[in-house]
């Protein structure tokens, strides 16, 4: 027999036993088929014991989330739907998931989820320092960073990113999101879905994406946490809703939803937010997983009677997955035999869940292959890109005579004193919701100055004054040092744990002892730059005169006093803006750029102090100067579906290379519903060297850029006149039939 005919029957014989084969594997094992096709398979296969427990999500490992101690679950189901896995090496995930594999009739994979906040080994800084950078790639890149550490550590599927939309700085889990305007949290949740999903699920450096908490959780009364929140429907479209769906259209595959009440029905017994608007309108085909014990939590809440009826409340209101809250495995079989919960509900939950995990591969890739921490964690490239976004991130406040950078080049040695609770105290410098983060891996501030004044400079160290608390017993011995120095830097702030989930403070403003600390380093007569490490903003009033320069650095994470060293020699020119409004005091919260118009713009103001901020969303300084040049507009009337550009040019006319984010916002004077005075819709960031000119240019979609949204999120465009705005300018555009 010739070749080919060898090569024919064997050919032959191949197919055929693949078909064979494939012929006796359940279709929902057949990783050529679509998605859609294995699940339904598998789901007909299903009895509804096994589909309920696909619906349920345990802990397993250390359990590191202070806010939820012991509640680990001693005997797990194997065919439990998810875990929240705690901990760094996949071992312990993989024996459990063999037994998925193996000990149950069908063999369904276990997803695993973690809080992968902002980094998971490699810790970066906070979100809400994140959004000061304007730099959306670079927090692609870092998302993309903890994506890797995270799949290859066990984790497949992170609950970030948050875009909680927060406007009170007493309430700690402002630090989790990115500030206090929907157009910056719409974002910078596109750039985290991205980097945490990429284009291909089933990579083993990509993971599920998490949208929380769903929805208006940053509306907490009072600054409180767990709380109830007043929200409209027209404030829930406009305001909250807008990163969600942003996140939503770049194909996020799951959401959370929320602890809060939303003006009588929380968001977790919400079928209007669940359903109504995440499947029905917007088409969302992953799953809504609660907040960690949310649905019992309806009881609390006086939603629901008993367990069993936050249950019925949750499930039918389109919550899929009960995170530890141990209601659906108790009562959804019940349910649905009384006929209080049907099964094509159960059925639609069910596909929702198997549909994330055949995209993530985990039926052909269950396991997690083990690789040594050193090939996965910190990595050279994980640390660059952890320290570009914690640079930019830092935001220059004040610079009084520009007495930063210290030391301009050829300046003598100057004795530096540097003091304060933030030495010594790098794991404060990894901020809250740190996931595996660890206190060595933060560059230590002490070390960071050393090496970046070496040889040009004398630094003195003390530790100044505690956190909190009332103990100036070093003070005396501070001030003399003081006294011995030529420049005082001074790092404050707070530590980790004073912002995050649970972490309510009635004032914003520094604790007493470190304000009285800054009063009495005055005394020495020498310049003073406060630098802050917060996870908040902070009302600075009673400070900031006694402050030559104020650079906020925020919670950098792993890059720790390296950048901003880096910033106080020079090395760095700061480039990072405010995300959030620094208030002069608490008791103007809220208080945010987007207002809506005052019926009395000149009267109703604050008696006691003046009623503006002390540093505005968007503010920021830097070491050189950007001339800004006319604003102009390509066309200055167009019909609803004309698109148009606006462009200006910037030109650095100081002396140092920076980069300048321009910030685009619309106005819209008149229309059937109030608008703010002021709406950001695009922003761009670019490097300009000293002497360079670089054009900024914002393509105008008006049905996008300008329209607004009703209380039943049906988006218009009225025509008239609305205005572009930048850098202090407005052009007006005419919008025509
Ligand atoms: C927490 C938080 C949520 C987190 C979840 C799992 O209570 O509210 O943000 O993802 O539980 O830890």
């Amino acid at each position: 027999m010739d070749k080919r005919k060898i090569i024919g029957s064997l050919f032959m014989g191949f197919a055929f036993f693949s078909v064979a084969v494939n012929a006796q594997q359940p279709l929902y094992k057949n990783a050529t088929l679509p998605v859609e096709e294995r699940v339904n398979d598998l789901l007909g296969r299903m009895t509804l014991e096994e589909k309920i427990l696909q619906l349920n999500q345990y802990t397993l490992g250390r359990n590191n989330n202070e806010n939820n101690l012991g509640e680990a679950i001693k005997q797990i189901p194997a065919g439990i739907g998810s875990l929240i896995y705690f901990d760094e090496t996949p071992e312990l995930r993989n024996a459990m998931q063999k037994r998925a594999m193996e000990e149950t009739r069908l063999g369904i994979p276990l997803i695993f989820g973690y809080d992968v906040i902002h980094g998971f080994r490699t810790v970066y800084p906070i979100s809400l320092a994140q959004a000061c950078s304007w730099s959306t790639s670079l927090v692609e890149d870092a998302c993309a960073t903890a994506a890797m550490e995270a799949r290859k550590s066990g984790v497949d599927w992170t609950f970030s990113p948050m875009i909680d939309v927060a406007r009170d700085g007493r309430w700690g889990r402002i630090s989790e999101g990115y500030g206090e305007d929907p157009y910056t949290n719409a974002a910078f949740c596109v750039a985290s879905v991205n980097g945490y999903q990429g284009d291909d699920l089933k990579s083993s450096d990509r993971v599920a994406a998490c949208l929380k908490h769903y929805v208006g959780y940053g509306a907490s009364e009072a600054g409180m946490d767990y709380v109830y929140t007043e929200i409209s429907n027209q404030t829930l479209w406009d305001t909250y809703l807008p990163p969600y769906e942003a996140g939503i259209k770049a194909g996020a595959q799951t959401v959370m939803s929320s602890f809060n009440d939303i003006s009588g029905t929380p968001g977790s017994g919400n079928h209007y937010t669940m359903t109504e608007i995440l499947k029905n309108r917007w088409k969302h085909d992953g799953f809504v997983v609660s907040d960690w014990s949310a649905v019992p939590q309806l009881i609390a809440q006086g939603a629901a009677a008993d367990s069993k009826d936050a249950a019925r409340v949750a499930f039918n209101a389109g919550l899929e997955m009960d995170m530890m809250g141990r209601c659906y495995d108790k009562h959804l079989e019940t349910l649905v035999k009384e006929g209080t919960v049907s099964m094509e509900r159960i059925d639609d939950a069910v596909r929702r869940i198997l549909r994330v995990k055949f995209r993530l591969g985990l039926f052909e890739n269950p396991y997690t292959p083990v690789a040594k921490p050193e090939e996965r964690f910190l990595l050279p490239q994980s640390k660059a890109v952890a320290e570009r976004l914690a640079e930019e991130c830092i935001v220059l406040l004040k610079n009084e005579g520009g007495i930063l950078p210290l030391q301009p080049e050829g300046a003598s040695t100057t004795t530096i004193a540097v003091m304060g609770p933030l030495l010594d105290a790098e794991k404060e410098l990894l901020g809250n919701w740190n996931g595996h983060g660890r206190a060595e891996d933060v560059y230590p501030i002490k070390k960071a100055l050393q090496e970046e004044f070496a040889g040009r400079a004398n630094l003195l160290f003390h530790a100044g004054c505690p956190f909190d608390g009332d103990d100036e017993s070093q003070f005396a011995s501070a001030l003399e040092v003081a006294r011995q120095a030529d420049v005082l830097l001074l790092f404050m702030g707070e530590r980790h744990n004073w912002s995050g989930e649970n972490c309510v403070r009635s004032t914003i403003e520094l604790p007493d002892v470190q304000s009285a600390f800054i009063a009495e380093m005055k005394k020495a007569g020498k310049p003073i730059v406060l630098i802050l490490a917060n996870g908040r903003p902070l009302a600075l009033s009673n400070v900031e005169p006694l402050c030559d320069a104020i650079v906020e650095m925020w919670q950098p994470g792993v890059p720790g006093g390296k950048p901003v060293a880096g910033v106080l020699s020079g090395r760095v020119n700061p480039s990072g803006k405010l995300s959030v409004t620094f208030p002069r005091a608490t008791g103007q919260i809220p208080i945010y750029y987007n207002r809506r118009k005052s019926a009395r713009p000149e009267s109703g103001k604050y008696q006691d102090i003046p009623s503006t901020p002390l540093y505005e969303f968007g503010y920021g300084l830097s070491y050189t100067h950007f001339a800004y040049g006319d604003l102009s507009l390509s066309k200055s009337s167009v019909s609803a579906g004309e698109k148009l550009v606006a462009q200006i040019s910037v030109t650095n006319v100081g002396k140092c290379d920076g980069a300048e984010t321009v910030h685009w916002f619309i106005s819209d004077p008149a229309c059937r519903i109030t608008r703010p005075n002021k709406e950001l819709k695009h922003f761009e960031k670019q490097p300009i060297k000293a002497g360079e000119t670089k054009i900024f240019r914002f393509e105008i979609d008006p049905m996008r850029d300008l329209s607004f949204v009703d209380a039943d999120g049906q988006h218009f465009l009225e025509p008239g006149e609305y205005y572009v705005m930048v850098g202090g300018q407005k052009v007006k555009l005419e919008i025509h039939e």
